[in-house]
């Protein structure tokens, strides 16, 4: 189990401007007790480990005059990004008096020297209408800088916070950031934002842009539902993105209820035989006269060619599943009359705005950032765990890549809603 202890910049040495309360009952929202923690498993099986509570704290180590804050946004873009960059911006300002808030542009190349744009200054008029888009302001980009140069730019401006916006491989880039500030023993606070439709975050069970990625996702099922019975043997295939993990797929499919058959690639499968994929669909076709498959995109690659090549972030390129699916089906089917409709939403899904609850859930995140920052809080993400949010160590998260247990209520709900034969193998 990794240390959840939250690392700090020091003792906290001023009074929170928020007038907020420590009295239950009061009708005034209350501060975030230092000492405030929730289990890691409320089943108590995991006992004594603990994450911290997020929140307000009465005392800050910043005061926020004179504080100078800045903001990347990094990786593939995001249902939500806007909005988290307009709360924090509003926080810092509103909340806290910060004045001075750089973005910086195109990701982490904008905090390099070979930057394409110098960095822009926020402001609440700035920032008042981005909600309504998708996408961000800032710009983004894969991959890491050198962790060197970059905290070179943050002394340089003088800043003393930096909020990253960004997924697994982004927080690898904040750690490497946050580290190289601790050598120097620098006081800037670097806090992350967990930003992903993949939902693949260690340690955190909901990253923001999920939930409006799954209603997309959701919609382009029903679409190959409605092709899939319009025709004799009709067979709907959507491929969803979501690298090593199933989540957009199988949460979409659950807010569908038309996928017939769901592939993640925590589960693997055997494509032929009889209790292979094909035949599965066989049957299905034999006896429902129609099929719905949804793939993830990182499902059944061991049916393909393995690729070397990695993204800028560091990920392996995925062999196109989808495609060869559709293929292979073809091959299968259509000789007996079916017809075969593939659709692969990719990045309709991601540059979409936010939807109500992402808004909701971008607001609090960027809410309880500027609150870990302001308390000198560093080398941290903002989590959600059991409803509550929480900080999680960067040194946590960058262990490894969250995925779907095969064994979880979440997997036999998709089975159940499916009802597909838990395994698909000969
Ligand atoms: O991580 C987010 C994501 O959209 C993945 O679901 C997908 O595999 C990947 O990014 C696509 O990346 P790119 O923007 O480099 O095409």
């Amino acid at each position: 189990m990794p240390d959840f202890a939250t690392p700090t910049l020091g003792e906290p040495r001023f009074p929170s401007p928020l007038k907020l309360s420590n009295v239950p009952g009061d009708f005034i929202a209350d501060y975030t007790r230092p000492d405030a923690r929730i289990l890691y498993d409320p089943t108590g099986a995991t006992p004594g480990v603990y994450f911290e509570l997020a929140g307000p704290r009465e005392r800050i180590y910043f005061e926020g005059e004179g504080t100078t804050a800045g903001i990347v946004t990094c990786g593939g873009l995001c249902p939500g990004m806007n909005n988290v960059i307009r709360g924090l911006v509003r926080r810092l300002w509103y909340s806290y008096s910060v004045r001075r808030i750089y973005g910086f542009r195109y990701g982490f190349l904008g905090l390099a020297p070979r930057s394409p744009e110098p960095p822009m200054l926020l402001d609440p008029g700035v920032i008042a209408d981005i909600h309504l888009s998708g996408g961000t302001i800032l710009g983004s980009s894969r991959g890491p800088q050198g962790a060197e140069e970059m905290v070179d730019t943050l002394q340089r401006m003088k800043v003393n916070m930096l909020f990253v916006i960004g997924g697994d491989g982004s927080m690898r880039g904040t750690h490497a950031i946050y580290e190289e500030v601790a050598r120097r023993g620098a006081k800037i606070a670097i806090v992350g934002v967990p930003k992903t439709i993949d939902n693949d975050v260690l340690f955190i069970e909901k990253t923001f842009g999920y939930e409006t990625a799954v209603a997309i996702a959701a919609d382009a099922i029903k679409a190959a539902h409605v092709e899939a019975v319009g025709s004799p043997k009709g067979v709907g295939l959507v491929q969803l993105m979501g690298r090593s993990s199933g989540f957009i797929a199988a949460s979409a499919a659950l807010a569908s209820r038309e996928a017939n058959l769901i592939l993640v690639p925590e589960v693997p499968f055997d494509l032929e035989g009889e209790r292979g994929v094909m035949g599965y669909l066989r049957w299905r076709l034999a006896s429902r006269g129609h099929a719905l498959v949804v793939v993830a995109e990182g499902a059944g690659q061991e049916h393909l060619p393995k690729s070397d090549e990695h993204d800028a972030s560091g990920n392996v390129k995925l062999a196109d599943i989808g495609q060869f699916l559709r293929e292979r089906l073809v091959r299968e089917f259509k000789p007996e009359g079916a017809s075969i409709k593939y659709i692969d939403p990719s990045y309709i899904v991601r540059a979409a705005p936010a939807n109500a609850s992402d808004s909701i859930f971008c607001g609090q995140l960027a809410e309880e950032a500027v609150h870990a920052a302001m308390a000198g809080k560093t080398g941290v993400v903002i989590g959600y765990w059991a409803g509550r949010f929480t900080y999680v160590p960067l040194t946590a998260v960058i262990t490894g890549r969250k995925v779907i247990s095969p064994d979880s209520a979440f997997w036999r709900s998709v089975i159940e809603a499916t009802g597909q034969p838990p395994l698909l193998n000969n």
